[in-house]
């Protein structure tokens, strides 16, 4: 088993769960559903607004320790289809993060070669959001390490009909035969393609459901479920998170 003490061997604290991961088994592709941010900030006596804007600083931490063990695609659920049933001044909010993150934090994500890409889809986010977005993809399009995807308005049940309208289009054209259609040219209608399924999905907040993240693709992913909130899942819970799924034995209906 090969360690992470080279790395990590002289840092403090948050870094010594690190240590005791084994680097060859990393998951490639972890998504988190960040949830509990209105809880976290309700607890404190704060305005739900104050637990997204915690919640966006977490991003960056965890996007660090990600990279530091070798995570290849870390995807974020940010903001949900079903999401804009919120108050119009609580998606306002939200919209207006990515202009205050990345700024903030492009430098940095650069430094570390990070790739910054988006799952959603764009139509309905307000121009600001989409140009902070998009300036951040562009700026890190060269960049070869991590890929920081944001699930940005996504919702699994609307990608999977949207992809099966675009094959039954294509299938009328006769671009595709029927018998062709398998897990892997399905996959390649879905918002995802071309990232591989997640290995390790966390949820945080203590709820325990999917809320229409990924159907398809977390087929035989590993689940995680913490009752943490997720401004206050950090360094260590995530190290602690991927200790876990390393634990676990991946059979995929085999033995
Ligand atoms: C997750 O936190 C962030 C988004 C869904 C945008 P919530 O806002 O859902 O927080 P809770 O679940 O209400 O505590
Ligand atoms: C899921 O959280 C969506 C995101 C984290 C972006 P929700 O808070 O929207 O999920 P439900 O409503 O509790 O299922
Ligand atoms: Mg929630």
């Amino acid at each position: 088993m090969m360690s992470f003490r080279k790395w990590f061997g002289s840092k403090p604290e948050g870094e010594q769960a690190a240590l005791k991961l084994d680097a060859d088994n990393i998951p490639n592709h972890v998504a988190v559903i960040m949830d509990g941010n209105g809880r976290w900030a309700q607890k404190r006596g704060l305005p739900r607004v104050a637990g997204h804007h915690s919640g966006m600083k977490n991003v960056k931490k965890i996007t660090m320790a990600a990279n530091s063990i070798g995570v290849k695609v870390l995807t974020m659920y940010a903001f949900s289809t079903e999401n804009w049933k919120r108050p119009k001044e609580e998606v306002d909010y939200l919209m207006k993060l990515p202009m205050e993150f990345f700024p903030k934090e492009i430098d940095e994500l650069i430094a570390n070669n990070v790739q910054i890409r988006m799952t959603g889809w764009p139509e309905g986010l307000p121009n600001y959001t989409l140009k902070a977005v998009q300036d951040a993809i562009d700026q890190t399009k060269h960049n070869t390490g991590l890929i920081l995807n944001f699930a940005l308005n996504y919702g699994s049940r609307k990608e999977m009909l949207n992809g099966i309208q675009r094959l039954a289009q294509d299938m009328k054209e006769n671009k595709v035969a029927a018998d062709e259609v398998d897990e892997a040219l399905f996959s390649k209608y879905l918002l995802t393609d071309p990232l591989p399924d997640p290995d390790l999905l966390i949820r945080t907040s203590g709820e325990l459901r999917i809320s229409n993240f990924m159907l398809w693709q977390l087929a035989y992913s590993e689940l995680y479920f913490t009752d943490l909130c997720w401004p206050e899942f950090t360094e260590p819970h995530f190290y602690e998170a991927i200790g876990e799924y390393q634990r676990r034995a991946r059979r995929y209906g085999g033995l």
